[in-house]
């Protein structure tokens, strides 16, 4: 076990430095497990959507390691584990792949993935280059986004249909997890100009259970316009996906907002 500090003080490379993601490179960095690099780095080409990366490592020490989980700093990205706790044993290879979803965004972004094994964390970044070429497709005028809430007052099922579902639905398309909830529900409910009658979903997570997430998602509510997720209401999304995103939001969705709200506090100028 305390080979790993052995290991960890020979070829450490900065975080900082990013390979392109097309590189091929030996396993190198120690750090907990040996990786071919702590951070990738990627050029979109234009109408590019879905960036995929892989970190892979192998176990150079002589006892198990346990991957408990990834958290990301978004929900535009997301590493991708088998069953968790994923045991890497002596000597294993693997790799993790994250992918990152860049609708929308232009710009240089880089996002943090954390991996949380049973002898500490390692951190993972990816950057993504965006041309300015593509302009956001989230982007709607005044008046087409009082259109779309007159369409959607007539049906509430109508942004699974037509031109809405270019935003609403195929960002979506095989997601799961905490970035099927970043493109399916984030798109109304975290959305900074939201509609007034749009509720926060955070300050309300605590406590609610599978059975309140199952039934908001796949129904709703007629008579809102809150749309029915379920295929068999005319929604988008199938029972797997529907199943991997309560999950996230019945475990890891409240949490989220603890740490968001004690890194704000950790934050604030401590009382003189
Ligand atoms: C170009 C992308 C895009 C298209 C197309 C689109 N929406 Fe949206 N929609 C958004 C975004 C982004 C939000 C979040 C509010 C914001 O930031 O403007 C949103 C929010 C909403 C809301 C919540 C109320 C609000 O305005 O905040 C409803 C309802 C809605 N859309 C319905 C529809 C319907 C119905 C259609 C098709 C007729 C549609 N949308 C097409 C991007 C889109
Ligand atoms: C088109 C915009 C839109 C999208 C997309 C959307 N919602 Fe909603 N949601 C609403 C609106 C509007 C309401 C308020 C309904 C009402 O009038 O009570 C709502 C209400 C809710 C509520 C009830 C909150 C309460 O008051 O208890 C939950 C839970 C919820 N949404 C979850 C989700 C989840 C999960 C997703 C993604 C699968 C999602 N929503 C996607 C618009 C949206």
């Amino acid at each position: 076990m305390f080979s790993l500090l052995c290991h960890s003080a020979v070829g450490v490379r900065a975080a900082s430095e990013f390979v392109p993601n097309s590189e091929q490179r030996e396993l190198a960095i120690e750090k907990i497990l040996t990786w071919d690099a702590l951070a990738k780095a990627h050029n979109a080409k234009p109408g590019e959507q879905d960036v995929g990366f892989e970190f892979r490592f192998q176990n150079k020490t002589t006892g198990e390691i346990r991957i408990k989980r990834a958290d990301s700093s978004c929900g535009c990205t997301v590493a991708r584990l088998p069953k968790l706790p994923w045991v890497i044993t002596a000597g294993q290879k693997g790799g993790i792949p994250v992918t990152m979803d860049i609708r929308g965004k232009t710009g240089v972004i880089t996002k943090a993935i954390t991996i949380v094994t049973d002898k500490g964390i390692i951190p993972l970044k990816a950057r993504v280059a965006i041309g300015n070429t593509s302009k956001p497709l989230t982007k709607r005028s005044k008046e087409e986004r009082a259109a779309n809430l007159r369409a959607a007052a007539l049906n509430r099922q109508a942004i699974f249909q037509g031109k809405c579902a270019d935003c609403h639905v195929k960002p979506t398309i095989g997601k799961q997890g905490k970035q099927l909830y970043a493109t399916a529900c984030g798109i109304c409910h975290e959305a900074k100009n939201r509609a007034p009658f749009v509720p926060d979903l955070r300050p309300l997570a605590n406590g609610k259970d599978k059975q309140y997430w199952q039934e908001w998602t796949a129904q709703s509510k007629p008579n809102t316009l809150m749309p029915a997720f379920a295929k068999e209401h005319g929604g988008s999304l199938d029972e797997r996906q529907i199943k991997t995103l309560v999950a996230y939001l019945v475990r890891i969705f409240p949490r989220e907002l603890k740490t968001r709200r004690a890194i704000i506090q950790s934050n604030k100028p401590a009382l003189k």
